[in-house]
């Protein structure tokens, strides 16, 4: 699949364990960093760049603080090297919302125990989810859902049933309860038919993703409660779904032990059984640092350069969510100069919604040929990616360097304001 040959690859300067242990399942050509990626390919598509060791040091951190089961978002990122670095950490639990999730971490991590957590489904990949992938977990939100779930079924009586609460997505850069999510007036009542047919019953929310707050999960929980409390249910397991955040430019979110700790305060505030499970679904904390964009830079005008990926590939968050990621340049056969400066970028389509305005900070000098590396682009970026207008690019590869910013105190930061050239790498290895 990715249009590299062996020779092209660069010697990896390191040697972490861990590193060579996720390097050798995931199998995908190694770089040390970006810049020997683009010195070696000079590529003229889009280049995804996986870091499996900084997968792994997120998974490790969240099985280590969070109090309870640890399933990941397979939505963010379904590629099989994070499945497989995941894996290699210890994640043994996966949320997913397609029959196609299903059987993408059936293939990839056969041991792997699914959640089926789409509160909407088709009746057909409930059956084949039930009967052929042995997943006894689902969430809804109406009674029309819940019905599907039993017929589907076949009326079983060993489900663990979900009924996903739609609540507060204040501090979120993403709101998720606008389309999913039965409202508190309506809860009590699929609460009480949603426990009566479950073996297990929970409840789950979501409260936006890249949760700029860890306050919004104590609101939920309490809500969750007076909810338990009014219904007279009991309460098998509490999943508090996504929405821990990851670090950007301009988004700098409390540390993510604040979240745990919010989390665990909660559950002892508002008088959770001890008996009660309680479940997380990262996505994005898991593997956003874990990414790299590299993209050519094939025209400048003034300060916007026409990259050659976008909003159509793997930066669909760049445009209309405007999220703004750390860059950095990269030119192999020179030096930049002069100062930083704003940049904005539109991708390689003829739609003009593919803009993406940063403001991104780049050397004033930067031109067409030049190449840049977009970081923190391993949540919600190749799986983002469409064939619109035949833009496509396969070409994968692992990277050995740190993440370009880090949620986690056990990853060193890269000082992204570098500019990358030959003189800064042998400074680097000096
Ligand atoms: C049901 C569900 N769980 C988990 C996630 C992952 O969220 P995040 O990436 O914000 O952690 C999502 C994201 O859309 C979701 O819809």
């Amino acid at each position: 699949m990715p249009t590299v040959t062996s020779s092209q690859l660069s010697a990896n300067p390191r040697s972490l364990n861990v590193r060579q242990r996720v390097a050798k399942k995931a199998a995908l050509p190694a770089f040390s960093n970006a810049y020997s990626l683009v010195d070696a390919l000079r590529p003229s598509e889009p280049a995804y760049g996986f870091r499996p060791h900084s997968v792994h040091t997120a998974a490790r951190w969240f099985l280590d603080h969070f109090p309870g089961r640890v399933m990941y978002a397979v939505k963010t990122n379904p590629d099989a090297q994070v499945i497989h670095a995941l894996t290699q950490a210890g994640i043994g639990h996966f949320d997913v919302a397609s029959l196609k999730e299903i059987e993408t971490v059936a293939k990839h991590a056969p041991k792997g125990k699914i959640y089926y957590m789409h509160p909407v489904k088709p009746a057909e990949a409930i059956a084949k989810a039930y009967f052929d992938y042995g997943v006894r977990t689902f969430s809804l939100d109406s009674h029309v859902e819940l019905q599907k779930i039993l017929k589907a079924t076949d009326y079983a009586k060993d489900l663990s049933l979900f009924v996903r609460l739609s609540i507060p997505n204040e501090h979120a850069a993403m709101a998720l309860s606008g389309k999913f999510g039965v409202s508190m007036d309506e809860a009590k009542d699929l609460v009480m038919e949603t426990r009566r047919v479950s073996d297990r019953f929970g409840i789950c929310f979501h409260v936006g993703s890249q949760s700029m707050a860890s306050g919004d999960y104590r609101t939920a929980m309490m809500l969750v409660s007076d909810l338990v409390e009014q219904t007279g249910v009991r309460l098998d397991a509490l999943d508090v779904g996504g929405g821990f955040p990851s670090v950007y430019p301009e988004m700098d979110p409390p540390a993510l032990i604040d979240y745990i700790n919010a989390i665990n305060q909660s559950f002892d505030d508002f008088g959770f059984d001890v008996d009660c499970e309680l479940f997380c679904e990262p996505g994005r904390a898991l593997v956003a640092e874990a990414g790299s964009t590299i993209v050519r830079v094939d025209l400048r005008k003034d300060n916007m350069l026409f990259i050659n990926d976008g909003i159509y590939g793997s930066l669909f968050d760049a445009g209309f969510p405007n999220f703004i990621y750390p860059v950095r340049a990269l030119r192999p056969d020179g030096e930049f100069e002069g100062t930083m400066e704003a940049f904005g970028f539109y991708g390689p389509t003829c739609d003009s919604m593919d803009v993406m305005k940063g403001p991104f900070l780049l050397p004033e000098d930067i031109r067409e040929g030049d190449w840049i590396e977009i970081g923190q682009l391993g949540a919600y970026g190749t799986t983002m990616r469409t064939r619109f207008n035949g833009f496509y690019s396969e070409i994968m590869a692992e990277l050995q360097d740190e993440p370009m910013l880090t949620m986690y105190p056990d990853m060193p930061r890269l000082d992204i304001n570098k500019h990358v050239s030959k003189r800064h790498l042998r400074i680097a290895k000096a």
